[in-house]
């Protein structure tokens, strides 16, 4: 089987990749390298086909059985200092798209659970997006198209929103990493922690490696649709910080600001139902366990990145 992923020198991306060659396929990865880094893929560099371009430059690779399409503009920030990115970003899908028709592969795409912004948790994939961002404008029509090829041509694809997916590899995200990668860097340089207002929002913690484990399933399953990719517990960045400080055995100092952001994200919970009966995904790798690891691997580095 060869998959495709788009995005693969990124965070997420180069962990599907890894586990797809560690489960026997044959990987191509396209990639713009904007936020990610060919780091992050260096223990596979011989064993993938790598080409530095636009997601939309698919066709370059060749034909495959199944595309994971990561290799977009990841965060809320990059599309509001940029926001024709929101046009390129449909885009680009809409290239993925007829690319998976054409060849007649399957397609599991990043989508994200900022699209429930606005609603009270847990957060429920039948929900109307109410559309707070130029990050989430990206991502609504996105589900959309893909439920529209599937009508017209009969694709098959899972959309899975991701949750607040932390873990190793998120070096060069820099500024954009999840708030558990954040944290630990600041720990480990013994730096503040600037939190926007009180600390009290609420994040779905959810480890890279279930979110692996979520593209894979659902690369393999018979339905089509969007599948939430999350735990179904929040934490509060108060919280974070503490279980942060518990696995290090410090304290970590923190400095609360007010929050510059116009439509932030209070909270993101996961309604877990869907995915667990439909696609048979469940997360497993508790918030404790996932920092402890996350740490492990920050520690060995030679340098973190040093943020704000
Ligand atoms: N990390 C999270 O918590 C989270 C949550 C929800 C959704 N997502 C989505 O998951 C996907 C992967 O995110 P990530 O956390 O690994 O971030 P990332 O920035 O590390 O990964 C994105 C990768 O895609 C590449 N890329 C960006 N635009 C591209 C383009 N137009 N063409 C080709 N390559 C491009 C980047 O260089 C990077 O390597 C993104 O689509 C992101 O929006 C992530």
């Amino acid at each position: 089987m060869k998959a495709i992923v788009t995005g693969g020198a990124g965070f997420i991306g180069s962990h599907i990749a890894e586990r797809l060659l560690e489960e026997g396929y044959s990987v191509s990865i396209i990639d713009n390298l904007s936020t990610g880094d060919k780091n992050n893929i260096k223990d596979i560099k011989n064993k993938v086909k790598f080409i530095k371009g636009n997601s939309s430059e698919i066709n370059k690779l060749g034909k495959a059985d199944i595309v994971f399409h990561a290799g977009i503009y990841s965060s809320t920030p990059i599309y509001r200092k940029d926001n024709t990115l929101v046009g390129k970003a449909i885009s680009e899908f809409i290239a993925i798209l007829n690319y998976c028709v054409k060849n007649k592969c399957k397609l599991v795409f990043a989508s994200s659970s900022s699209i429930y912004n606005g609603y009270p948790p847990p957060h429920n994939e039948d929900v109307i997006p109410k559309v707070k961002d130029f990050y989430t404008e990206a991502r609504y029509p996105m589900e959309r198209l893909a439920d529209l090829f599937q009508q017209m041509y009969g694709l098959e694809y899972c959309g899975l929103r991701y949750f607040s997916v932390y873990g190793e590899r998120e070096e060069s995200k820099k500024t954009f990493a999840n708030m558990v990668s954040q944290i630990i860097w600041k720990g480990l340089l013994d730096k503040e922690v600037m939190i926007y207002g009180d600390g009290e929002q609420r994040r779905d913690l959810v480890n890279v490696s279930d979110v692996v484990s979520a593209n894979l399933i659902a690369s393999k399953s018979k339905e089509n649709g969007i599948f939430n990719v999350g735990t179904g517990v929040s934490y509060s960045f108060n919280e974070i910080i503490k279980k942060v400080g518990y696995a290090m055995g410090k304290s970590i100092k923190t400095k609360n600001i007010d929050n510059p952001l116009k439509n932030y994200v209070d909270i993101v919970q996961a309604d877990t139902q869907k995915s667990r009966e439909k696609l048979g995904f469940s997360a497993r790798i508790s918030a404790d366990e996932g920092i402890r690891t996350a740490l492990e691997y920050y520690k060995k580095l030679k340098k973190v990145p040093d943020i704000f």
